[in-house]
């Protein structure tokens, strides 16, 4: 059982919308660590890079807008297989299509404002974790649950 990090960001509909404390909490009920947690309001050099693989499509600019409309709670998450176990929390991309229970299919309605975002892969996570936060905001640290969460 792999331990893994990954990043993960409220977006601007999540925090004004009221949802930062009923997100946090999804993911600290299924026993996800939290290493590393900010508020951020993100200006557009960064949200360009945290994007970077999606420039020349045509949601590009849109979503670099949102992103950038109001602060974001980026955080660093820690737990066995988090990228998929993170991803499947949140639903699929497009609220639409999003099961309910996730985090996307029961907040939002529609793709260009889909409430979270979080790493789709080991690299990209490594690539996302070394963009948002500086080495000394993460915290290394024992949770008292730990040794309940594996066998
Ligand atoms: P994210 O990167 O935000 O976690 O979302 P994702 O992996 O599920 O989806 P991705 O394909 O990486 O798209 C990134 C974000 O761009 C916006 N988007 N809008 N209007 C559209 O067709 C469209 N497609 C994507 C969404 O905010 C999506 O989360
Ligand atoms: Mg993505």
């Amino acid at each position: 059982m792999q331990k893994e990090r990954t990043f993960v960001m409220i977006k601007p509909d999540g925090v004004q919308r009221g949802f930062i404390g009923d997100i946090i909490s999804r993911f600290e009920r299924k026993g996800i660590k939290i290493i590393g947690m900010k508020m951020v309001s993100v200006d557009k050099k960064l949200a360009e890079k945290h994007y970077g693989v999606h420039r020349g499509k045509p949601f590009f600019e849109p979503t670099v807008k949102y992103i950038t409309s109001s602060p974001v709670v980026a955080m660093v998450l820690e737990g066995i297989n988090a990228i998929e176990m993170v991803r499947g929390m949140m639903g699929k991309t497009n609220p639409q299509e999003a099961q309910l229970g996730t985090i996307r299919g029961d907040f939002g309605q529609f793709i260009g404002r889909n409430i979270i975002h979080g790493s789709d892969g080991k690299e990209t996570a490594e690539f996302e974790i070394n963009l948002w936060f500086k080495p000394e905001e993460i915290s290394k640290y024992t949770k008292i649950d730990e040794t309940w969460l594996t066998e």
